[in-house]
């Protein structure tokens, strides 16, 4: 059996682990070890300013190690974009080649560069030469075919990569569907570079199933089973707390939800957010369906709060299996 402690990293999620949310969990809940910014589309140097680095800025950032990432099929942008995060302090950038919405993949970028070695290669050559900071990347098995990671494994081979994430579903599957362990096993064998799982941890005996059928695997990213068991980082690595939980849900969300209230505009804005958090957030709330049915509707915050309010002081942690 494996004694090392895993890397938790929170994986990065467009619109939903904001700096807000990220500077709210790192308060409530302990475990993470790392967290990746949501991508930042590259852009030519003249176009880098602090506000399109706002989320990696270090100062809206706290202790906790974090890795930008960025989306892009532009060897020169993505370099001066690595310089400017280097100024920043950081000492690794991740690129993604997983993102699977389509109007991204049509452009070939993210999940869209798959099924192209050749692009790939022409892509990482300059920027594994010129990348000031250490590059690693995030990847899906394919955009329909689960064999195109398999095809690019030769030339991600020949790259000094930090690390290659891998999330073990096509584009086309988006987030449906299982994902595939067998694909995942074939592709850790055939790469030479560090590999960490990503895909569907959201409870302690998913963790451990993944972790014993790859115990050579020490990295793992969570993302939306994170987000609607924000105490799974601390079963993970057995760390206990005498607070009950939904006693520490109803901290986090209080705390959250002033965050976007001091920095949004209007109840709608904040609202936003807010509906998107519990998305995750009411999997595992035994009254959590009927409390989002009764939110989604609200159009005010103080209303919204009133609902969520009533619902939490009702609710019971339902320990995910
Ligand atoms: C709303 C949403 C936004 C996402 N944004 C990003 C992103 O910016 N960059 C990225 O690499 N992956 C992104 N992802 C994918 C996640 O990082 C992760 O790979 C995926 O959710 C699978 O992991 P999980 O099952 O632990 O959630 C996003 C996923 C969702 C649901």
């Amino acid at each position: 059996m494996s004694v090392s402690r895993p890397t938790l990293v929170l994986a990065p999620m467009r619109g939903v682990t904001t700096l807000y949310y990220r500077q709210a969990f790192v308060q409530h809940f302990a475990g993470l070890d790392c967290v990746m910014a949501p991508f930042i589309p590259t852009v030519s140097a003249e176009r880098i300013n602090p506000k399109l680095l706002k989320e990696v800025l270090p100062e809206n950032n706290g202790d906790l190690p974090l890795i930008p990432q960025l989306i892009s099929n532009n060897a020169d942008d993505f370099v001066q974009m690595a310089v400017a995060l280097a100024d920043l302090g950081y000492d690794e950038v991740n690129l993604n080649m997983g993102c699977p919405h389509k109007p991204i993949r049509k452009k070939r970028r993210g999940s869209g560069l798959l099924p192209h070695p050749d692009l790939v290669e022409a892509l990482l050559d300059p920027i594994c030469a010129r990348s000031p900071i250490k590059v690693s990347v995030k990847v899906r098995l394919g955009v329909a075919d689960k064999s195109e990671l398999l095809k690019l494994v030769p030339v991600l081979n020949r790259f000094p990569l930090s690390e290659i994430i891998v999330h073990p579903r096509t584009a086309e599957q988006m987030y449906d569907g299982s994902v595939d362990l067998d694909a995942f096993a074939e592709v850790v064998a055939a790469l030479t570079l560090p590999v960490c799982y990503n895909g569907d941890i959201g409870s302690l005996a998913f963790y451990q199933n993944v972790q014993h059928r790859f115990p050579a695997i020490h990295r793992f990213m969570l993302g939306r089973g994170l987000l609607a068991n924000p105490f799974l980082c601390e079963e993970i690595k057995g760390i206990d707390s005498s607070v009950e939980h939904i006693q520490r849900i109803t901290a986090f969300h209080d705390d959250l939800v002033g965050r976007y209230e001091a920095v949004l505009h209007g109840d709608y804005s904040v609202l936003g957010k807010m509906k998107e958090f519990w998305i995750y957030q009411t999997r595992h709330l035994s009254n959590g369906s009927k409390m989002f049915k009764k939110l989604k509707k609200a159009q005010r915050l103080s209303t919204y709060k009133e609902i969520v309010c009533e619902f939490l002081s009702a609710a019971e942690w339902v320990r995910p299996v």
